[in-house]
């Protein structure tokens, strides 16, 4: 067991001395192997977000930002335009690693708006730009998850029962986390959790990541295999779920990792109150509804073989493997945001988080 700062402080996502690499803790290694990776190449940086090297939304839109910072900064030419046409080449290539989160193009857009309102500047001025806003979206979202926590917290009473699906804690940003942020900032004050960590097949997030680092926090921790949790629920040993999530549409429908929308339909059956926990950064006004959600499909070798020391399935077995699935708004008790806790009628409520965004009062902390 490691410290409970050690756990929500963690160092998952940084640049390097001298802004030529982004270093990133190896999530794929977790929970046997700590190790560091440095990523110096657009090919690098896309491979470490594709295969989840570097995951959780938050954390993903991080790492690109650094990652595209980097490579500005590797760009020769001092010529603005001849800068800008490298610069969106290395920004597009990023992008496209995955769909679904919408803090990856959130945080490239942003990066691309320093690089359009610095126009008239030197190229060496808008990679000191650069630098300032990567770092600058780091900050901000320790600042949320922070708010998060609160906002959360106020949400649960000591000794909850508390089911999460996935990974949200402070791997999959950079403190705290979302849906771990509220048990980890009760621990620190003294309030105790059992929280029941489904497996989330088939990456294992919640097995691998969640429960290490809960456990390493010092919190009260079960793994169930996802297909359990109903039979948890049924126990009454189920006060609220706080999950994650990568994209918001305008109407409260949210994306998260597959089997999320299961477990809401359970906490619906069972009457239990089902959290969403996200930055305003994984809100996308632009999308109205779930429907419009990309979901991002994955190698049907990640269900038959991965983590098996043998192929589970015939080998010719057709798969599907879909990374997200959409929570309908109607299963979702709040949403918690860093700006408050937003609840039905979402189309509203969700305007109203970004009303008090544009006025800037984050949770007094
Ligand atoms: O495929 P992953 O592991 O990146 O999926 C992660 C999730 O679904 C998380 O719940 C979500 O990104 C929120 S992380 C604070």
């Amino acid at each position: 067991m490691g410290t409970l700062r050690e756990v929500t402080h963690v160092d998952n996502v940084k640049l390097n001395e001298g802004a030529t690499a982004v270093v990133i803790l190896d999530q794929t290694k977790l929970p046997n192997v700590t190790e560091y990776l440095t990523l110096e190449t657009a090919e690098d940086i896309y491979d470490a977000i594709f295969e989840l090297k570097v995951r959780g939304a938050p954390a993903i839109g991080i790492c690109a930002a650094y990652g595209i910072c980097v490579l500005a900064r590797k760009i020769r030419s001092e010529d603005y335009d001849s800068f800008y046409r490298e610069f969106k080449k290395n920004k597009e290539y990023l992008d496209s690693s995955r769909p679904t989160a919408v803090n990856l193009s959130w945080a490239l857009n942003r990066m691309e708006g320093v690089v359009l309102a610095n126009r008239e500047k030197t190229v060496s001025e808008i990679k000191d730009a650069l630098l300032q806003e990567s770092r600058k979206i780091q900050e901000e979202d320790m600042r949320m998850c922070r708010a998060i926590s609160e906002y959360g917290l106020s949400l649960l009473h000591d000794g909850d029962g508390i089911l999460t699906h996935c990974n949200a804690g402070p791997l999959a940003t950079s403190r705290y986390g979302t849906a771990l942020g509220p048990i980890f900032l009760g621990k620190e004050r003294g309030m105790e959790f059992h929280v029941y960590a489904d497996e989330t097949r088939p990456l294992l997030q919640g097995a691998r990541l969640t429960s290490y680092e809960l456990q390493k926090g010092g919190v009260d921790v079960t793994l169930i295999c996802d297909n359990m949790a109903s039979i948890v629920m049924k126990n009454g040993w189920i006060q609220a779920c706080l999950v994650g999530c990568d994209r918001i549409a305008a109407n409260g429908d949210a994306a998260n990792k597959i089997g999320t929308s299961g477990v809401a339909i359970l906490a619906k059956y069972y009457g239990i109150p089902f959290y969403v926990l996200g930055p305003t950064s994984t809100i996308d006004m632009n999308c109205p509804a779930g429907d419009d959600i990309k979901i991002e499909l994955r190698n049907p070798d990640e269900i038959k073989k991965k983590f098996y020391e043998q192929p589970m399935t015939p080998e010719e077995v057709a798969c599907y493997n879909p990374a997200f699935d959409v929570t309908d708004h109607t299963l979702i008790t709040g949403i918690v945001t860093e700006y408050g806790i937003a609840r039905a009628p979402y189309a509203e409520s969700l305007r109203e988080i970004f009303q008090k965004k544009e006025k800037g009062s984050l949770h007094n902390q």
